[in-house]
């Protein structure tokens, strides 16, 4: 599913039910970081019209399911907790050197945004077939379809302004680099942790 090379283990589920509280804040944060992700996209590459045009979309987006997510902690009796930093992105973003043209430049944020998309995209699946919560199940499972369309809109992206031959093979790299860092993961109660 979706390139991914290494399943997330299916136990990370019931540490993640065993406190619903500190995943929703996290991903509270993951929405905001994808609305703050597209606008540092827009400001970054402006003369790439159509990127602009769908980024405007995407923040629209994003900072709805920022609101979904905010909705129910305060529906549950919550308050929005602190962001904690997120391993799995820090590690993810020393992939690809730094530098390299303004195409190179925008074709890695563009690889990147699509591979954090996508195991946001396979972790929500996990979570709307595994918890137990059936109302958090069926809002996981609403959300996991618009995360897949990112997979895909940010990937397209990333062939349409790239070498398609070069963008695949790095998409490949990253890929595998992924699949290392998660091996070492999901044992913490953060949507990709
Ligand atoms: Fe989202
Ligand atoms: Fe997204």
């Amino acid at each position: 599913m979706l390139g991914l090379k290494l399943p997330t283990d299916p136990r990370w589920v019931n540490i993640v039910e065993k406190n619903i509280e500190d995943i929703l804040t996290d991903h509270a944060f993951c929405e905001q970081k994808a609305t703050s992700t597209a606008i540092s996209l827009i400001v970054s590459f402006p003369e790439y019209t159509e990127l602009v045009q769908e980024m405007v979309a995407l923040v629209k987006e994003e900072i709805s399911h920022f609101k979904m997510v905010h909705d129910i902690i305060i529906k549950r009796g919550w308050t929005l907790g602190r962001d904690r930093r997120d391993d799995y992105v820090v590690q993810l973003l020393k992939f690809f050197a730094k530098g390299g043209s303004r195409t190179t430049q925008l074709v890695h944020r563009l690889l990147y945004a699509a591979l954090i998309e996508a195991r946001s995209c396979e972790r929500f699946r996990l979570l709307s077939e595994e918890l137990q919560d059936k109302e958090l199940a069926d809002f996981y499972r609403k959300l996991m379809v618009s995360e897949a369309n990112h997979y895909t809109m940010f990937l397209g992206f990333a062939r349409q302004y790239g070498n398609k031959k070069e963008v695949d093979t790095k998409w490949q790299q990253l890929l595998e680099y992924e699949s290392e860092i998660m091996a070492n993961l999901s044992k913490t109660e953060t949507i990709h942790g």
